[in-house]
């Protein structure tokens, strides 16, 4: 009590003066609400103010946050019970608010007495309030503030909001919780009959309140969507180690993708759909982008290009990243040829970028072992295997890795043959928790499969745990065992991190964020020369460039056998343009020429069949160019790394912490 006031008379009770309500919320926040509530809503089939309750003030805690719970019992979108469906919604939510953001839809306020309003709104008249019911103490003259957007009208009485939804970005945050006894403070909660939506979000708006533009009349003239008249997206079935046999191969049986076969021409939608994983949406990208930005690095033009397009559970990696947590990149390479090819360099530089723009360790794996069991042999005449073959092409690759400029202090090169002794506890694990019923269906092996092979996916799973590498990842976060892992590779691998997913939670620690599942970013395929049907490979010299390949070589292949978009006379190229699609030079500049305006303008060029890039030759010119620029570069780096450096980078070590 202020101390000009005076005492209450003797004999009389102190009276207790009313708490002050939070202060109102800034427009940003504001805003950000109302288009978050129309998302959702859009999302879930729902009239936007069915909420429980009103914002939380966590504007005043932490500036631009705030927090919003949806009631979902009148959702018109089936519920899924399963967890990465869940994350799947709030990706749409977010989506949908990307969506609203990018297109800068207006926002009316109208005002008029609330019994005008309620007229005006008729029946059900429950949009307009939070809960559904008035507020309390409302009364029949009181001035309501109407706010609609997108068809979506809301009771906006105190909330300040801006005249668009555009000129702002909104990110839904806390999708994971630290604390394995709390949840997250956005989820999809569905327990019994309990059905609710927790949105917490950070908005970055800079907007002043539009005034108000109209009466309710006005604003009632606007069409409100009602319950049923949103058609809702369709969620990604969540399928667990699909068979090979069913779930890799498409309807016409064209289509192969599995870790040692792919076939035919690729639906990536497809396959995502089949698999289980996720697009990558613009606004995760956007965080990695702002994560890569605090590091000085600009998002790589893989992700830019939709390259690297599908990914598991990205969100939490970033929230990691975020937050400062323990997290570490695990990759790998086949050793089964001393030279790799472009398509083999793609997750490298992909791993290469995330790791300066995270600031993490890395841990990359050479499957020897795997090699062996797939394509070893004995040789009769020396009565020996051939396993040391793939033990040195392991240290020949690890050249050509190192050359693509990872940190070293922050870098663990492995061999499976030399570093199996600390992974072997959790690949015993991992074994007694996959049955060889869920090996066989995942991966197909057959009776005539050696035991090798059927017990491999186990030791390409292990590394997904942090406790494979208690010495080098013994400085990563404060609990190394909790930290979280990001797989970037090529679509063909999912199917041993879908298994290795399954298990995870008999493997890591009851406190980790994921319960132990590693998360990956999947790339599509680096096209072979002859186009755009399965990946490139190392067994066919014709279809691929390789890092040891010289000037005249890259010339020649790409010259006389990379497949043409273009049409069969110069008259019809100059009247239709090229097949942009189809045309390997121009999809390989695509992975490998960072100027987006240059890429850009060929692609006009070249498409329109007009102007410098009209035909054929000049796109294969510009692409030979650049290729031969590149593996230049890559073969001097790679030059100078002696056996001592492959030994520096192969020994069993401490690796820097992350983020420093
Ligand atoms: P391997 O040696 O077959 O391939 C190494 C990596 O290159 C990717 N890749 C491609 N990416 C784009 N376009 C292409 N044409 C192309 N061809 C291959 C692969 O997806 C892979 O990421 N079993 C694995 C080795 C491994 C691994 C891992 C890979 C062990 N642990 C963890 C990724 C992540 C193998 O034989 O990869």
């Amino acid at each position: 009590m202020p101390a000009t006031q005076p005492p209450p008379p003797p004999g009389e009770k102190k009276k207790k003066s009313p708490r002050p309500g939070p202060p109102p919320p800034p427009v940003a926040v504001a805003t950000a609400a109302l288009v978050a509530r129309v998302a959702a809503a859009r999302v879930f089939g729902l009239w936007p103010s069915s909420s429980l309750a009103g914002l939380q003030p966590v504007w005043t805690t932490e500036p631009g946050c705030t927090k919003l719970t949806l009631d979902l019992s009148n959702s018109t979108r089936e519920l899924p019970k399963e967890v990465e469906q869940h994350a799947q919604l709030l990706d749409l939510v977010q989506a949908e608010i990307d969506a609203l953001v990018a297109s800068d839809a207006p926002i009316t306020v109208a005002e008029a007495s609330r019994a005008a309003a309620e007229r005006a709104f008729g029946d059900p008249i429950t949009p307009l309030y939070d809960g559904g019911k008035p507020p309390k103490n409302a009364k029949a003259e009181d001035t309501v503030r109407v706010a609609s957007l997108a068809g979506f009208a809301v009771d906006a009485t105190a909330l300040p909001v801006a005249a668009n939804a555009g000129g702002g970005s909104i990110q839904l945050i806390g999708r994971t919780s630290d604390n394995p006894k709390k949840k997250p403070e956005t989820m999809v909660l569905i327990v019994g009959k309990k059905k609710q939506l927790s949105l917490k979000f950070a908005t970055s708006y800079e907007a002043p309140a539009a005034p108000a533009t109209g009466d309710v009349q006005s604003a009632a003239s606007m069409s409100i969507k009602a319950h049923g008249a949103l058609s809702l997206k369709p969620l990604v079935a969540f399928t667990k180690a699909p068979k090979a046999s069913e779930a890799e191969t498409d309807d016409e049986g064209e289509m192969v993708v599995d870790p040692w076969a792919v076939e035919g021409k690729i639906d990536y939608t497809k396959l995502v759909e089949k698999f289980g994983s996720q697009l990558l949406t613009p606004s995760l990208l956007d965080r990695l982008g702002a994560l890569a930005a605090k590091r000085g690095q600009k998002l790589h033009r893989f992700f830019r290009r939709g390259i690297f397009f599908s990914h598991r559970d990205l969100a939490k990696i970033l929230d990691a990243a975020e937050q400062g947590k323990g997290l570490y990149l695990y990759t790998g390479r086949g050793p089964s040829s001393a030279a790799m090819h472009l398509g083999h360099l793609v997750p490298f530089l992909m791993t290469q970028w995330l790791q300066a723009a995270l600031g993490v360790p890395l841990v990359v794996q050479m499957t020897d072992d795997e090699k062996f069991l797939w394509k070893g042999e004995y040789n009769e005449k020396d009565g020996a295997y051939d396993l040391d073959r793939f033990r040195a092409l392991t240290r020949e690759n690890a050249k050509d890795i190192i050359a693509c400029g990872f940190d070293r202090d922050k870098t663990f090169i492995f061999s499976d043959c030399d570093y199996m002794g600390h992974m072997y506890p959790n690949v015993c694990r991992i074994w007694k928790s996959i049955t060889y019923n869920t090996a066989r269906a995942a991966f197909g092996f057959e009776g005539s499969s050696n035991v090798g092979q059927s017990a491999f996916p186990a030791i390409q799973a292990a590394p997904s745990f942090p406790s494979s590498f208690r010495i080098p990842l013994a400085r990563c976060g404060p609990r190394p065992d909790d930290s979280c892992c990001l797989i970037p590779c090529a679509i063909d691998q999912d199917p041993y991190f879908r298994v290795t997913r399954d298990v995870a939670h008999k493997i890591a620690p009851k406190s980790h964020p994921l319960r132990g599942k590693p998360s990956l970013v999947h790339s599509k395929f680096f096209p072979p020369l002859q186009g755009a049907l399965g990946k490139m490979s190392a067994s066919s010299t014709d279809s691929a460039v390789f890092l040891t390949d010289s000037d005249e070589d890259i010339r020649r292949k790409v010259m006389t056998h990379a497949f043409s978009g273009g049409r069969d006379t110069a008259k019809l190229q100059k009247e239709l343009g090229a097949d942009l699609d189809v045309d390997v030079a121009y999809q390989w500049l695509r992975f490998f020429l960072e100027d987006d305006d240059e890429l850009d303008a060929i692609g006009k060029s070249y498409g329109s069949g007009t102007g410098p890039y009209w035909n054929t030759a000049a796109v294969k010119e510009r692409l030979v160019s650049e290729l031969q620029k590149l593996v230049r570069a890559h073969r001097s780096r790679r030059d100078v790394i002696t056996e001592a450096d492959v030994d520096a980078w192969m020994a069993v070590r401490e690796l820097g912490t992350p983020y420093l």
